[in-house]
This record gives C-alpha cells, sequence and structure tokens, in this order.
C-alpha cells in the first residue's frame, strides 16, 4: 500500500475493437461471452481527475451518467476501505454526443485516477479486472498498443493485457463522424439482446478460430488478411443486432454510404478495411501511409462531421496537471 494521495488524475485512450465483444455470459460483470482483440487510439481519450475529500457529504461528478461513477468510485472505496466522498472532474478531448462511444476510455480513467487518489496501486491486471467492472470495454484501454482481452470464467481471470506495443505497428484508424445524436439502443442493452439473435451461437463457434487468425496476421503484420477478418468480424458483429429481437439498428444512411466507398477504394488499389461499433460512425483502418489520403477524401464527403486521424496508442497513465 502506497501513501493516501487523496487526488489523481489520469489519461486514458478509447479503443477500437478488432474482435467485438458483443454479449455477455454475466451481466453484472460484464463477463463477456467471447475474447475480444483491440487497438488503443491516440487522438480520442479522456483525463479525468479524482479527488477524496472530508468536506464532501455525496460525489461531486461532472458529467451525465453519474449513479455509474459514483457506483464504480465506491468499488474503489471498498477496495481501498475509505469512507470518504470524491469530485470527479472529466473531459474527453472529443466533442460529447459526437456519437463516439466515451465509456471505454472514460472507465480506465476513472478506475486508474480513483485508485491511486484512494493510496493503492493496482497491477496492469487488477486495473483492467477494476475498468472491466465500469465498462466491458474499457479494461482494453489499460495495456499498451494492442490488446486482447482474455474472457476468462469468473472476475478475477477477465482482464485484457497488451500482445504488441504501440509501436509494434504503423497502421492508423481514420474516424469518420457522420452523426451527432446518441444511439438509440445502448451498447449495454445490444449486450442484452444479442443472444436473441438466431446466428449468435454458430458466432459463437467460429470466434476461437477467428481470433487465432487474427493474432497470426497481426504477428506477421499481414495487412490485407487482417483487413479482410475485421472487415467481416464488424459486419458479423453487425448481423447479430440486426437479427435480435427486437431488431437493433446502429447504421445511418451515411454509415452505408461509406462503406461502399472503402470498398470503391480497395477496388481501385487502396487498401483500407472499415469496422463499425455500436453507433453510426465508421472506422476506416489504413496503413499509416495512407492515412492523409484517406482523411482527405473522407472530409469531402457531404455527410462528413469531423475526421479523426489515430495511430495505435499507450494504455492509462497518471499525468501530472
Ligand atoms: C460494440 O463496453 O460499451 O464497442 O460493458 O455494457 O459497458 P458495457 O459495453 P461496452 O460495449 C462495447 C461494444 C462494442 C464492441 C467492442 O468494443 O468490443
Amino acid at each position: 500500500m502506497v501513501k493516501l494521495a487523496m487526488k489523481a488524475t489520469a489519461k486514458a485512450p478509447s479503443n477500437i475493437a478488432f474482435i467485438k465483444y458483443w454479449g455477455k455470459e454475466n451481466e453484472r460483470l460484464r463477463i463477456p461471452s467471447n475474447s475480444s482483440i483491440s487497438m488503443n487510439l491516440s487522438d480520442l481519450y479522456t483525463v479525468t481527475t479524482v479527488e477524496f475529500d472530508p468536506k464532501l457529504k455525496a460525489d461531486k461528478i461532472n458529467i451525465n451518467g453519474s449513479k455509474r461513477v459514483s457506483d464504480h468510485l465506491s468499488l474503489v472505496r471498498k477496495l481501498a476501505k475509505l469512507k470518504l466522498y470524491a469530485t470527479v472532474k472529466t473531459e474527453n478531448n472529443f466533442p460529447s454526443g459526437a456519437g463516439i462511444a466515451s465509456s471505454a476510455s472514460g472507465f480506465a480513467a476513472l478506475s486508474l485516477a480513483a485508485t491511486r487518489a484512494a493510496g493503492l496501486e493496482l497491477t496492469e491486471r487488477g486495473l483492467s479486472i477494476l475498468a472491466r467492472l465500469g465498462s466491458g470495454s474499457a479494461c482494453r484501454s489499460i495495456p499498451d498498443g494492442f490488446v486482447e482481452w482474455h474472457k476468462g470464467s469468473r472476475s478475477d481471470n477477465s482482464y485484457a493485457y497488451s500482445l504488441y506495443p504501440d509501436d509494434y505497428w504503423d497502421i492508423a484508424d481514420v474516424v469518420a463522424i457522420v452523426t451527432n445524436k446518441h444511439k438509440q439502443v445502448t451498447s449495454s442493452d445490444g449486450h442484452s439482446l444479442a443472444k436473441s439473435s438466431p446466428f449468435f451461437k454458430k458466432r459463437q463457434k467460429i470466434l476461437g478460430q477467428k481470433n487465432k487468425d487474427l493474432k497470426m496476421a497481426l504477428k506477421k503484420r499481414d495487412f490485407t488478411h487482417f483487413g479482410e477478418i475485421i472487415e467481416s468480424e464488424a459486419l458479423e458483429m453487425h448481423a447479430i443486432a440486426l437479427t435480435s429481437k427486437p431488431p437493433v439498428l446502429y447504421w445511418n444512411g451515411a454509415t452505408v454510404e461509406l462503406m461502399g466507398e472503402v470498398l470503391d477504394w480497395r477496388n481501385g488499389g487502396l487498401e483500407a478495411y472499415f469496422t463499425i461499433d455500436a453507433g453510426a460512425n465508421l472506422h476506416v483502418i489504413c496503413q499509416g501511409k495512407d492515412a492523409n489520403l484517406i482523411n482527405n477524401k473522407l472530409r469531402r464527403n457531404k455527410n462528413m462531421l469531423k475526421v479523426i486521424v489515430n495511430k495505435p496508442a499507450e494504455g492509462a497513465r497518471i499525468i501530472e496537471k
């Protein structure tokens, strides 16, 4: 145990999943139905400051969803055997309501800042487990670079670890923001509905091999094979969402138009692949050398609100503020 710091600030990246987490074995503990693989994003991140304060009668939180944040702080209080409330200040470097999920970077930054402020120094694994309890995908924003979330079977063995550091491979995620609206079905609700798809079981059967194939493509830095796997994986996750009962449709017209554009670029020799999380925005995965070209092409699209170019990034860190 280190000395009680009372105040700490952490920065954590958002991440894009290449093999998606979609469906949970245990909803409360956020144990996923399958392992997933992701990359941390350099230009989409959250900075969070947590300060425990004996004068407070309740947690003071500057963002929406404060109940979930306060519940998470209570987990930290329990771990640290601490009775104090805290002030939480959270800022995303991207506009809120841009349709970019902030729960991954948010709960990763909160977990690190809150534990340090409470005087705890968790291992990377312990921190990843804690972040997972806030939001599943947040556990992948703790380790560096390219990350696998090992599904596990219990809370203490379901956590993420780094497969490769951020400088392992020069690829980019060019995010095309095409909506300002909050999604109608939260990812938590989408997860619960996943099992109602007639294709969910089939997906679980083929995911083990897909996970191995993706890791092999990563190991060889084989961009073509890698891209083919991640694009079909995104479509598969959305096929589950679309065939859930009731159906969950995250795309809008602009999403579909852009998917077509990426296919056209590829036919024309520009190698890029798309992936989509639980929202309408498109992530174009390309080699680093093509990121500017793709950025410029996307910006010309009439539906484009914003384009954000991301490189692979390190995981959550304590920063000075
Ligand atoms: C589509 O991590 O947001 O982005 O655990 O309920 O908070 P909760 O879900 P969340 O789900 C993310 C789903 C996804 C795919 C992925 O990131 O793997």
